[in-house]
């Protein structure tokens, strides 16, 4: 994205917002791989969102956690 014919003007501010929403899921949430569907490692995801690149199974890791989302989820809706 910093090379290429033009230089992407939202770099920094996507970088910034995927740092930020990727470490709000790993606080929040345990993954867990799905029994007989083992996730797989040694390739690269594909790039398209047509089809689950694999199954995982997402927990809230707590009740304290899921009270957090639901406080910060209702403090962000625009009223
Ligand atoms: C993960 C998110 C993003 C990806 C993968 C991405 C990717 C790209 C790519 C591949 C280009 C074209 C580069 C080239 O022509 O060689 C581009 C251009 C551009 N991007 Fe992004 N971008 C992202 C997020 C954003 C965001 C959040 C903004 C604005 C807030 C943004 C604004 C722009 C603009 C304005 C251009 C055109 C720059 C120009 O032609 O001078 N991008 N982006």
């Amino acid at each position: 994205m910093i090379e290429g014919r033009r230089v992407c003007a939202g770099w920094f501010v996507a970088n910034q917002n995927l740092f930020l929403s990727i470490a709000r899921l790993v606080y929040c949430f345990d993954f867990h791989s799905v029994p007989g569907a083992p996730i797989p490692i040694g390739r690269p995801l594909p790039m398209s969102s047509a089809t689950a690149p694999f199954q995982v199974k997402i927990t809230v890791r707590s009740p304290e956690h899921e009270a957090l989302i639901r406080r910060e989820s209702a403090s962000a809706v625009i009223q």
